[in-house]
Order: structure tokens, then sequence, then C-alpha cells
């Protein structure tokens, strides 16, 4: 199934590490991060798993639920969680789907199979509060992801998501962010009561509105 941004997240039931969940109830009223990497036991899965795992208080900072797939059975994601506590210093305290008979993997179409026809690509899609798909990124397995970027992303995607903004090239969390094209001049002040400045009568900026 192709899914494309603004599409409902499809729902499922999946095995679990941590046992049978159902994607929606897992993921309450809040946003997540539903990611795939190739097969268990792999180097570079290993210290992505490793480094979600510590960013445990950044997600949940941003309501954030993180779940994770590959297409390995719960026994081997077993044995692997306890590698990747060992070599990466943590504890993987966010539930990885065994998805052997690779249903979720086509339905969210994470296998590419001009790439590989066996294992999931890496993907990543963050799902919004309103069960829409915000973002979807693919990378090779060859490439570990960065989930600083995807921290950063999640936080632009917030506010957009609540405050009619959009965050320019590079921004970081604390810079200002450009008032969306569709905030009419005269609306400005009272919506964006910390200041904002006209460089063009198209980019208009403003303090980050939620700090
Ligand atoms: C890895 O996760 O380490 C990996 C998987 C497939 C190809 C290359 C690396």
């Amino acid at each position: 199934m192709t899914l494309r941004l603004g599409d409902i997240a499809p729902n499922f039931q999946a095995e679990t590490s941590q046992g049978k969940i159902d994607f929606y109830e897992y993921l309450g009223d809040g946003w997540g991060v539903l990611f795939s990497h190739p097969a268990d036991y792999t180097p570079v899965c290993t210290t992505e798993l490793g480094a979600v795992a510590k960013l445990k208080e950044e997600f949940e900072k941003r309501n954030t639920k993180v779940m994770a797939l590959s297409v390995d059975g719960l026994e081997s994601h077993k044995g692997w969680i306890s590698d990747i506590n060992e070599t990466q210093h943590t504890e993987v305290n966010f539930p990885i789907i065994a998805d052997e008979d690779k249903k979720i993997s086509q339905l969210y179409d994470m296998i590419h199979p001009n790439s590989n026809e066996n294992f999931t690509v890496r993907s990543v899609f963050v799902i919004g509060n309103d069960k829409k798909i915000k973002l979807i990124i693919t990378y090779p397995a060859s490439t570990g992801r960065n989930f600083d970027e995807l921290l950063r992303v999640i936080d632009s995607l917030q506010l957009t998501a609540n405050y009619s903004v959009a965050t320019p090239v590079n921004w970081k969390h604390g810079e200002d962010v450009v008032i969306a094209p569709a905030i009419k001049d005269q609306d400005i002040p009272e919506k964006f009561p910390k200041g904002h400045q006209v460089i063009k009568p198209y980019l208009r900026t403003t303090p980050q509105p939620n700090l």
C-alpha cells in the first residue's frame, strides 16, 4: 500500500517484544513514530535502537510514542534486545514488532523489492495526534538514521499543528519561525503577541511561540 503525507495511518494489531499491541491504543491521543529496520543482529540497527532508547525522555516531552519493526520473530528480538542493552549501554524501552508474515511492512510499504526483496528498508513514519501521517522518510539499509533530526522535525510539526507557523532552513528549537502565508497581516499582532518582522510581504517571522 502506498501511503502519502496527510493519509490516515492504518491501524494494526501486532505481536511485539512487549506483547500484543493495537497500534492506535498504543498511541492514545499522542503522536507516534513507527520505524522499520532491515533485520535483527545487524550492526547499524543495533546502534539505532540503542540511540532511540536513550532518547526516551525527549520523545516523552513531545508526547510521542515510538515503535520499531523488523521481519524477524519474537525469540530473535528477545536475544537481540539483550545485545543492544549490553553494547549500547541502555535499555530498549519501546516495543519492536515481530512482523514475520510481513503484513505490517506491506501495509506501510516498507519493503522496496528493488532494494531487497526480503527485508524492510529504514522507513520512518511520524503520525500526528489526529492519526494522520505527517512525515515519511526512507533511508537505505547501509545508512543509520539521525534521530536528533527526527526530534527536530517533530518539534517543527508540532509547532505547525498548534500555531500556524512553519520553520525555516536548518531551524533549531528556540529560533525564530515563519508565519504561515495563510495568516493575514492584520491578524498577526493578535496571533503572535511576541512581535514579528516583515522581511518581505511573503516572508514574515516571529519568535518561537511556545517558549
Ligand atoms: C545493518 O543494520 O547494520 C545493515 C543491514 C543491512 C545492510 C547493511 C547494514
